[in-house]
């Protein structure tokens, strides 16, 4: 037997207690964008560096303004292994709401779901679940051998899911020590329950949150009605305002640097033959809702998007309240794409916005993150290497595919560190990441652990450092 073939088998005779290790993970309530939470995001911080250490890394808890960050490291088979830099984040969103959930988000259970084995809980998918399936390929490479192939540099961030603040800083203040030859993110989905992927881009991601004011307190909607202006309806016409008939985004400049798919791109999405049927239908819906004459895949992958998260104002609590409420608030995101920049979306929209201000209402503005869109090359050792292995692993090719969320850190490790990422993951797009009842598939936590094994041992047997990333 390869040393490759023990590893595997050993994570195979070992799955339970690998299981056991992402329960404890996931049992830590770490969301990071609550306050209320923020003792938790360092627990699930100090709960990872004993874990690392105990396997051989050398681990510290790093602080930041934010929350704190891990950092690890293994000098694996020695100076002239290529170095890898791991990267996945303990944060995760919250869990309302609270009553849809069918078990506690951190009291993490094995069931079956449509004749499958999962893992349920806030985080079992995003990203705590697929951290754990390469921190698990550590485990047992390091038993098994008593080394890794690779050098490997650890970062896990606990502010994903809140835009990175603290993560430029940290990167600036920290780049000798996490520079790499490349980089290895385990945070985005496959193709399917039975197909790996490999992910080319990502869509980049702007935050803002709106509050309109209108008169200096709450009006009786009778007394001032028809008088006052209503904050809520002044939110709701600009939010109305921001996309037109057919689905285009109408603040001004909106789509400076977004330029047409490539048509030989485009004909090798349509052989990935992603109906817009199938997509849809799995969440109960039936129609594409943003541009017109678009693919599915064109929409979540090459197309930015305006998206309304969330709007307040006024009671809306048990039974009636006429009222015309002083302010109305919304959270408003924007995916970007290509050479989209996040601060000039940002200044656009805000003066779209306060162009639309009627007399008498003021209107303030919060920062929620900014990242730009990040494409990766389509063609690089790191990728052919991966995808062998994943074949190996899988018994299918391994697509690449682009991905319509975002992970704020693939650009800042193009820009300040100049690697690229090899974006692998093992999700499935009915995980529920941020919705009631997430869930990871055992066959992913499984097979994913595997798969990284497999691309740790390839990549180590490239012949010297300049050869194993690119
Ligand atoms: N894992 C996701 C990104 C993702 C989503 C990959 C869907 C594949 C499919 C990541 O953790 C995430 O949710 N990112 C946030 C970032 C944001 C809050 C800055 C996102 O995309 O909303």
């Amino acid at each position: 037997m390869s040393s490759l073939d023990t590893v595997l088998a050993r994570l195979d005779t070992r799955l339970d207690g690998a299981l056991d290790h992402l329960k404890a993970l996931i049992a830590i309530p770490s969301i990071s964008t609550d306050p209320a939470y923020a003792e938790a995001c360092r627990q699930a911080a100090e709960w990872l560096k004993k874990d690392l250490a105990e396997i051989g890394f050398k681990a510290s808890v790093r602080d930041t303004p934010g929350h704190p960050m891990v950092v690890a490291h293994h000098d694996g088979a020695g100076p002239d292994a290529p170095h890898a830099l791991f990267y996945g984040h303990y944060d995760v969103q919250p869990v309302d709401p609270l009553d849809e959930w069918e078990s506690d988000p951190f009291f993490p259970q094995i069931v079956e779901r449509n004749g499958r084995k999962v893992i349920t809980g806030r985080g079992a998918a995003d990203d705590k679940g697929q951290l754990m399936t390469f921190v698990e390929a550590c485990r047992a490479m390091i038993g098994e051998t008593g080394t890794l192939p690779c050098r490997v540099t650890i970062l896990f961030e606990g502010e994903e899911e809140s835009g990175s603040p603290s993560l430029l800083p940290f990167i600036e203040a920290n780049k000798d020590e996490l520079k790499a030859d490349f980089a290895l993110v385990c945070d985005t989905n496959m193709w399917d329950a039975d197909t790996p992927a490999i992910s080319g881009g990502l869509r980049g991601l702007v935050g803002e949150e709106v509050i309109v004011h209108a008169a200096d307190r709450d009006l009786h909607s009778g007394y001032y009605g028809g008088a006052a202006a209503n904050p809520l309806t002044v939110l709701s016409r600009i939010i109305g305002d921001l996309h037109d008939e057919a689905g285009r985004v109408m603040i001004p400049n909106f789509y400076d640097g977004v330029t047409e798919t490539p048509d030989a791109i485009k004909a090798s999405w349509e052989e990935l033959e992603r109906s817009a049927d199938g997509f849809l239908k799995e969440i109960g819906l039936s129609e594409p809702f943003g541009e017109d004459g678009r693919s599915i895949m064109e929409l979540t992958w090459a197309r930015p998007t305006a998206e309304v998260n969330g709007i307040v104002g006024g009671y809306t609590g048990e039974g009636f309240k006429t009222v015309i409420p002083a302010k109305a608030m919304a959270k408003v995101s924007f995916r970007l794409v290509h050479d989209q920049e996040p601060e000039a979306i940002r200044r656009n929209f805000r003066a779209f916005v306060e162009s639309r201000l009627p007399e008498d209402c003021r209107v303030e503005f919060h920062k929620h993150g900014g990242s730009p869109a990040v494409q990766l090359p389509y063609e690089s050792g790191l990728l052919t290497t991966a995808k062998q292995a994943l074949t190996d692993e899988w018994g299918v090719e391994a697509p690449i595919i682009g991905m319509g969320g975002s992970i704020p850190i693939v650009g800042t490790f193009q820009t300040e560190l100049g690697m690229d990422s090899l974006l692998v993951g093992f999700g499935l797009a009915d995980d529920r990441i941020h919705s009631p009842n997430e869930k990871y598939e055992m066959k992913s936590f499984h097979k994913g652990m595997r798969s990284w094994a497999r691309i740790l041992t390839a990549l180590g047997q490239k012949a010297g450092r300049a050869e194993g990333g690119r």
